[in-house]
């Protein structure tokens, strides 16, 4: 999924098959001020990629682990005040943050590895 935004050196996060089809998985860069969140979703061959933090607060979405979706697995959900937002767009559609989205991140895939190499 192409974000918007300027280029970062590219990092490598992992191999497309460690992210089974219909789940997502967090990673985690730097410490202090300079951490940054991120996590992927996979559906198939496409990935979907965001800053882990709620346009509400700033916080990441899971309290668990790669955890990110409803129960329904339908849609991403913040764990801390029930948001959830649309897989495909970040776009919040219910909760405190209604209106705003999740930050998109752009990702390239390598031979079968992915690459975080946007805001
Ligand atoms: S911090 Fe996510 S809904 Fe409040």
């Amino acid at each position: 999924m192409i974000g918007q935004g300027h280029s970062v050196a590219p990092k490598r996060l992992c191999h497309v098959a460690e992210i089974p089809d219909g789940t997502a998985r967090g990673f985690s860069f730097g410490s202090g001020l300079d951490r940054r969140e991120i996590f992927i979703f996979r559906r198939g061959e496409t990935l979907y990629g965001y800053d882990n933090a709620c346009p509400h607060q700033g916080t990441p979405l899971n309290f668990l682990p790669d955890r990110f979706l409803t129960e329904e697995d339908d849609a991403f959900l913040c764990t801390t005040h029930g948001a959830q937002f649309t897989i495909e767009t970040g776009f919040c559609t219910l909760g405190p943050c209604r209106g705003k989205r999740l930050t998109k991140i752009e990702l390239r895939v390598e031979d079968g590895t992915i690459f975080w190499v946007g805001a």
